[in-house]
């Protein structure tokens, strides 16, 4: 293998970034959104997600006031709106009303959750590393609700989950199945 030596790695060196949707409320009640490429699990038990979230990102600044996110996974078929969340601030618009979305209350936190998507978990703030341009805010998760069509058993179904990662600015789906874990014990 003939490896090149990159001066300068960016952001898109490191891949697939699955893609998220953030929602927050801010303090007069106007729910937002906010699309997150760079998000992880931090931690299993607790269970803590991370995202990296701009620090002058609107977003944000509702985030830090409530305390709580929600972590949204879109399906595929979300991807237009997806893309939209992403490069419209919802400084002076409603996104959800933008979208013909509805904003689904939460059980557990501020910040309500969006109803369109499959998965969406309830995140308290746990800690927040400031690294830079971004913090890596990471939340604990107290709450989910997923859509029981995508469930087999407690299992969520890959292909009807159908998410969706991105990839030098690109979108891609998931591809096909290839084993298990541990196949190689
Ligand atoms: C595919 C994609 C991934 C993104 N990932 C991030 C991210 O990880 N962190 C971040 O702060 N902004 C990210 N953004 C940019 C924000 O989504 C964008 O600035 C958004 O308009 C901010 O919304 P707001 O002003 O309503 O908070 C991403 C945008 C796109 C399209």
């Amino acid at each position: 293998m003939a490896k090149r030596q990159i001066a300068n790695p960016t952001v898109r060196h490191f891949y697939p970034w699955p893609l998220v949707l953030v929602s927050c409320i801010s303090q007069d009640g106007k729910p937002n959104i906010i699309t997150i490429g760079a998000s992880s699990v931090c931690c299993s038990q607790p269970l803590i997600i991370g995202i990296a979230i701009g620090v002058h990102q609107y977003s944000y600044e509702l985030i830090k006031a409530t305390g709580d996110f929600g972590v949204n996974i879109p399906h595929v078929e979300q991807l237009r709106g997806a893309d939209y969340c992403g490069c419209v601030s919802g400084r002076n618009t409603n996104k959800f009303e933008d979208l013909g979305w509805a904003p689904q209350p939460a059980t557990e936190i501020t910040s309500p959750l969006i109803q369109e998507c499959p998965v969406s978990l309830e995140c308290r703030i746990a800690e927040v590393a400031h690294l830079g341009n971004h913090d890596w805010v990471m939340g604990e998760v107290v709450a989910a609700s997923i859509d029981e069509s995508i469930l087999v058993g407690d299992r969520i179904d890959p292909v009807k989950t159908a998410p969706v990662f991105s990839f030098y600015g690109e979108y891609w789906s998931v591809g096909e199945r290839l084993e298990g874990w541990n196949f190689a014990r």
